[in-house]
């Protein structure tokens, strides 16, 4: 078993955990300034060009008085371009006499550097407490990091028996209030939500984050793919608050993509496979314009793609206690494993009950931190 954080690392994790996604495109961090064992202040990363969590946490400190700090991750070091002062200098100042890491930071302007800062004024740097769980709560920001590419969480409803509507197309709903609720508070965290042209032609989704009905002030940008020109201008998700990207081909009726930009909505155009859009693409498009993270909501061809792909990097399966049976569709199609061992079994699985349903959470394997 991994060792767990310590206490003061936990409160910053917490911390780091309570800004989740709020930070974008810089990483959710958090930050505890401690003196001679008590806590003093804790901070976490404000939305930028707010300051950092290092920062906030320093606020609360008296310059020079030796106190300790828990963050987690690197501080940052100086390099071109940076819009806020450097978090190593600002605890360097603060005269902090011992700093603890839970990770590195990837970042090309850091990766050890605001470490190597810290030693060279004379800091004792620790580096390690907390590492598994920062490395969790970092995945978007450290997929994106390594290879500029968002981090994807498939989530599907689906039976006992795999099946997300019946023969007849009846789907509304498979799970219980709040298993639905679970999956719409995922909206409020991420960068961007995904559905193919198929979800908005049958459902004609918002796909806004709300809570108890209230759309929240930061929505996840909603982007749909759509090769052809399939969807109406007219759709539901053009009309609610929040940046809308729809990926399509330079095949598409150039007079829809006019009316879609009409809309405020941007078109990205991408190369048509025989599979549909090219994901891979596609996805660096939205990871250059920021997108950390991306909560695919389907269908069933479109998380097919994303598997084939392997672009799923999380799955969230809200299960229900019912059997459909017949022919409706499955929750993920595409091309799908030919033999069980190449099919993607999730690692670190997490299993809740909720309500009457069960989800079923975890890992795939196709990337790791
Ligand atoms: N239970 C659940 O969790 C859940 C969630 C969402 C949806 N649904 C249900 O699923 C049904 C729709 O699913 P669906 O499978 O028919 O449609 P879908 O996955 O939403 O959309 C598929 C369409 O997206 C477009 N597309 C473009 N590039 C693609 C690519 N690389 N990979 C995949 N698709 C690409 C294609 O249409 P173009 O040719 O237009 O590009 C494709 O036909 C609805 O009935 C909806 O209610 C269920």
């Amino acid at each position: 078993m991994p060792e767990q954080p310590s206490r003061f690392m936990q409160m910053a994790l917490d911390a780091a955990a309570s800004v989740r996604g709020a930070t974008s495109p810089n990483p959710w961090v958090g930050a505890v300034a401690v003196h001679n064992g008590n806590v003093v202040s804790v901070g976490a990363t404000n939305p930028p060009p707010g300051p950092h969590a290092e920062a906030a946490a320093l606020a609360g400190l008296p310059a020079g008085a030796g106190s300790e700090l828990y963050v987690t991750l690197e501080p940052c070091a100086p390099f071109p371009g940076k819009r806020t002062r450097p978090c190593a200098e600002a605890i360097i100042e603060a005269g902090i006499r011992r700093v603890v890491v839970a990770l590195e930071d990837p970042h090309p302007g850091v990766r050890g550097q605001g470490i190597a800062m810290l030693r060279a004024a004379g800091i004792e740097v620790e580096i390690g407490d907390g590492r598994a769980e920062a490395t969790a709560l970092l995945r978007p920001y450290l997929k994106h990091r390594q290879t500029g590419l968002p981090y994807v969480i498939a989530k599907f409803a689906a039976s006992l028996d795999g099946r997300t509507a019946t023969a007849s197309g009846d789907s509304k709903w498979i799970t219980g209030e709040a298993a639905r609720a679970r999956g719409h508070e995922q909206r409020a965290w991420v960068d961007a939500v995904m559905v193919g042209s198929g979800t908005v032609l049958a459902d004609d989704p918002e796909l806004t984050a709300r809570r108890d009905g209230i759309v929240l002030p930061r929505q996840p940008a909603r982007i749909v793919l759509d090769a052809r020109g399939r969807v109406s201008p007219g759709a539901r998700l053009f009309a609610a608050p929040g940046k809308v990207i729809v990926a399509t081909s330079t095949a598409a009726p150039g007079p829809w993509k006019q009316a879609l930009a009409a809309t405020g909505a941007q078109v990205v155009e991408c190369e048509a496979t025989a599979d549909g859009l090219n994901l891979d693409q596609l996805l660096h498009a939205v990871g250059e314009r920021g997108v950390m993270s991306i909560w695919a909501e389907g269908g069933a061809t479109l998380l097919g793609s994303l598997f084939d792909g392997h672009h799923a990097d999380e799955v969230w399966a809200f299960i229900a206690p019912v059997v459909i049976g017949g022919t409706g569709p499955g929750a993920v199609a595409g091309r799908g494993a030919s033999l069980i061992s190449e099919a993607s079994r999730l690692e670190h699985t997490v299993i809740e009950t909720i309500g009457a349903d069960v989800l079923v959470r975890g890992y795939t394997t196709y990337w790791r931190p």
